[in-house]
């Protein structure tokens, strides 16, 4: 399939709770090596989506925003790994060999901040792209330019 093909499925959440059970959702056709890309501004529920995906993955402990690492490991169906690239100054140098390495193509990577990498993310991705903060709904914009990635936009798989 072309390679300009975009797709995007969009949901309204009224709560975090409601974000998170739309990522747990999403988790159930998690495959290794995915990379999930989450957009918003401070408070828009990025961490409580990644809450939602971990969660649906069967991870056991809690997640929360990985701020004093750049990333964190998770044990779940798949191994996941949660970053946040609020600081890239500090980001960049580490991840100057690039977003994926050998060990996240066995798991699923969710990056908070994901837009600071600009032209350096991958096409293959999951774009979740989420608007609002404070006690407004969520609208909540799932967006792929990659074939592979169409099973997140499909309820069902
Ligand atoms: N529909 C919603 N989806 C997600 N979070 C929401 C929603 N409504 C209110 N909230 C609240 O907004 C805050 C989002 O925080 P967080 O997930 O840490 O944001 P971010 O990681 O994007 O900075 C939480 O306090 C959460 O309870
Ligand atoms: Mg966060």
């Amino acid at each position: 399939m072309s390679a300009t093909l975009r797709l995007e499925r969009v949901a309204t959440t009224r709560d975090a709770a409601a974000t998170r059970a739309l990522a747990f959702e999403l988790a159930s056709v998690a495959r290794p090596g995915d990379l999930v890309c989450l957009v918003g501004e401070l408070g828009a529920g990025k961490t409580q989506f990644a809450k939602g995906f971990a969660a649906g993955l069967g991870v056991a402990d809690v997640v929360s925003s990985p701020t004093f690492v750049l990333m964190a490991e998770y044990e779940g169906r798949l191994p996941l790994f949660h970053l946040d690239l609020y600081r890239l100054e500090d980001a960049a140098d580490a991840l100057a060999g690039g977003l994926l390495d050998d060990r996240q193509a066995a798991g699923v990577t969710i990056v908070e901040w994901a837009e600071r990498l600009e032209s350096a993310l991958p096409a293959p991705r999951l774009d979740v792209v989420i608007d609002g903060t404070g006690d407004e709904p969520r609208r909540i914009a799932l967006r792929t330019a990659h074939d592979a990635y169409r099973r997140y936009l499909e309820p069902g798989g």
